[in-house]
């Protein structure tokens, strides 16, 4: 018996994401290969006719797992019946800009999206917010949306945890497949701290494999973590394929499961582990399971570690609080 078609509702559909990310959802990499999606996009007004454009490139695609395309300006009928709401629709940062320079601009689109996922999506919704800062815009979203669980709302910090595996494959001449067990905390910002203390390289410590402090300190953590901005100043424009494979990891991971052996990297509301204030929607190491992220407990946490994980908790909490005081949240 064939499954029932799944409702993906995507923001900024129109978007540089959003071009790289449709197309892959629609060829059933976002949620495997035996399960049909329907597309509901959102954009605002003035991209609709952008947005109608893109669509009329996936009907030229004929994917045998798309079942049907709509395109909303409203956020109410955009995410009725949504399974799954991928909030990607927000303004991108520009050179000399922090991600959190956008709360103000950003912050504001994610109210409405959190009370119409509220009012109208399936029980069974599961929302990645991709717009930046994109932790802080899924507390927004999540604090709107009083009646679904907590936990359904998570941030994207997979291209951090991508970014990383291959900045250490690269120091190591290793290949990705041999690398386990890497974790981003924190914010998706210049914060971040990618933990290479508790990850494995062919089974052995991937910090002690390195056997380099300084390189560690003074070039892995900030190129993974400044290669957002790195990307901007190339391209000129901030990462966009990067960031739809991104976002596509993300998901497909959170419906079908980790493999074994093995976590990766997503910023999901925390129940208090490692010490991260309760309700905090921050990266941990998780795994995923019957369709449900899990914190994985009882890692070792040095104290360099515990300084770079409390500075970027830290810098949630002052985000958490800016968005109080603008009413947001
Ligand atoms: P973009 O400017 O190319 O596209 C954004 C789209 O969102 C535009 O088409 C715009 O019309 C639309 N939009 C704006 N307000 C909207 C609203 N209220 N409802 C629906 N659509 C709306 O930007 P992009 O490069 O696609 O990036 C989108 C966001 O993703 C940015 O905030 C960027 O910083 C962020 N991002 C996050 C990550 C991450 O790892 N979390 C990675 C890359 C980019
Ligand atoms: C990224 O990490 O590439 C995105 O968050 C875009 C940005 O502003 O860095």
């Amino acid at each position: 018996m064939s499954k029932a078609p799944v409702n993906v509702t995507v923001t900024g559909a129109a978007g540089q994401i959003g071009y790289a990310l449709l197309f892959r959802i629609a060829s059933g990499q976002l949620l495997g290969a035996d399960t049909p999606v329907k597309l509901r996009l959102l954009e605002i007004p003035q991209a609709v006719k952008a947005a109608e454009g893109t669509a009329m490139e996936l009907d030229d695609c004929a994917f045998p797992l798309l079942q049907g395309i709509d395109i909303f300006d409203d956020a109410n009928k955009a995410f009725e019946g949504a399974n799954v709401g991928l909030l990607v629709g927000a303004r991108p940062r520009g050179p000399g800009m922090e991600r959190g320079d956008l709360l103000q601009a950003n912050g504001g689109i994610f109210k409405p999206q959190g009370e119409a996922i509220n009012a109208g999506a399936a029980d069974d919704i599961r929302v990645l917010v991709v717009g930046n800062p994109a932790n802080t815009n899924a507390l927004i979203a999540q604090s709107h949306a009083p009646d679904v669980p907590a936990e359904r709302f998570t941030a994207m910090t997979r291209l951090d945890h991508n970014r990383a595996l291959t900045q250490l494959a690269k120091k190591l001449d290793v290949s990705i497949n041999d690398i386990k067990k890497l974790t981003i905390w924190g914010n998706h910002s210049a914060t971040q701290y990618p933990d290479l203390f508790n990850a494995e390289v062919n089974g052995a410590n991937a910090a002690k494999a390195v056997g380099d402090q300084a390189w560690l300190e003074n070039d892995f953590i900030p190129t993974v973590a400044k290669r957002g901005a790195a990307i901007i100043e190339a391209r000129g424009a901030s990462s966009a394929a990067s960031a739809a494979n991104a976002a596509i990891d993300h998901v497909y991971d959170w419906v079908n499961g980790t493999p074994e052996g093995d976590w990766t990297s997503a910023a999901i509301p925390s129940d208090g582990s490692y010490g991260v204030p309760e309700g905090l929607i921050s990266s941990f190491p998780v795994t995923s399971k019957d369709g449900k992220w899990e914190i994985v407990q009882g890692l070792e946490i040095d104290e360099f570690s515990r300084g770079r994980i409390d500075a970027s908790v830290q810098e949630l909490v002052e985000e958490r609080d800016t968005v109080k005081k603008l009413g947001l949240v």
